[in-house]
């Protein structure tokens, strides 16, 4: 029985973090001020607190400037929304990131539409969703960025393959399917209604699970061979498992992400190289990649 190569996303992660910083240091010397990142975080959710708290390290690390706003969590809509102008119009900031999900009577996408394009580094606007769909350049989401980084880390073959993205989530699933049809994979995107699900993915050479279901993909759906990308975080009480049967599916795939230690680090990784971006398109220089 053959066993999957474990893909090193920490070891990715930390490349591209080091990539980022010398650009961000390359950045600073020329323009005088580094990157800025601005984080919203509304109201007091601890595991949201732990998530803008891990962003505002990685910034640091790299050189770029944090800007760590905190909002009472019964803050009003109007009182978000002009925030989130101000840091639109701050010469300082470079990108904002609205940490989701905000409180039950704020109206998250109406705010995050208020996020200037060019300081979208999540890529979560209707903007920057639809620039990615229509194949324009634009800011791109995080962990579908990451995901391909990942593939291209490992010299996985993108063009003409297979690949069968699991989750249809605005936030994975549909930009990662984007993505991947930009690099001219054969797409699939899948889903809770979707047939014979175990068939569909096991037609794939490149699997990606972005669904939130305990070890929902057996051995049945992985191609011999195949790369896996398991983007799931479900929290159990043996602790973290992803959307994949990692002990079967690493039977037969050749290669695989961990959970944790795959695709999580890339996440943050990306966005930092976001914020780069931002910052060298707003002084006119030639995006980052
Ligand atoms: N590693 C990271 O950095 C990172 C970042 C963000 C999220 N995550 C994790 O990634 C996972 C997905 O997140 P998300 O935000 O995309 O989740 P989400 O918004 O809940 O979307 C889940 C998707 O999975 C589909 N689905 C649910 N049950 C299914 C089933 N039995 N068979 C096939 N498809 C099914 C849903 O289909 P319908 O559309 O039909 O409902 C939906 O499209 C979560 O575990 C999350 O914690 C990881």
């Amino acid at each position: 029985v053959s066993v999957a190569t474990i893909i090193d996303g920490k070891a990715v992660a930390a490349r591209v973090r080091q990539e980022v910083a010398r650009g961000v240091a390359e950045f600073a010397a020329e323009v005088g001020e580094p990157p800025g990142l601005a984080t919203i975080l509304v109201g007091d959710d601890p595991a949201s607190e732990i998530y803008v708290a891990n962003k505002q390290k990685a910034c640091a690390e790299v050189g770029i400037r944090g800007v760590d706003l905190r909002l009472v969590a019964d803050v009003s809509q109007d009182a978000v929304a002009e925030e989130i102008e101000a840091l639109n119009d701050d010469p300082l900031v470079s990108g904002i990131l609205l940490q989701i999900p905000v409180p039950d009577h704020l109206d998250g996408d109406a705010l995050a539409a208020l996020i200037d394009p060019a300081k979208d580094v999540d890529g979560l606007t209707p903007l920057s969703a639809g620039a990615l769909a229509q194949g324009r350049p634009g800011l791109r989401p995080c962990t579908p960025q990451g995901i391909v980084e990942l593939l291209d880390a490992y010299d996985v073959p993108l063009e003409g393959a297979e690949a069968v993205v699991v989750g249809r989530s605005r936030l994975i699933g549909r930009p990662l399917a984007f993505l991947l049809l930009e690099r001219n994979a054969t797409v699939t995107l899948c889903h809770s209604r979707t047939r014979d699900l175990p068939a569909v993915c096991a037609r794939a050479d490149v699997l990606v699970a972005a669904v939130g279901s305990p070890r929902l993909l057996g051995g049945d759906a992985v191609r011999p061979g195949a790369a896996v990308i398991d983007v799931g975080i479900n929290r159990l009480q043996d602790g973290l498992v992803g959307d994949v049967d990692f002990e079967a599916a690493s039977q037969r795939a050749g290669l695989i992400t961990p959970v944790p230690g795959g695709v999580g680090p890339m996440t943050i990784a990306c966005l930092l190289r976001n914020t780069l971006q931002a910052a060298r398109a707003r002084h006119g220089a030639a995006p980052v990649r």
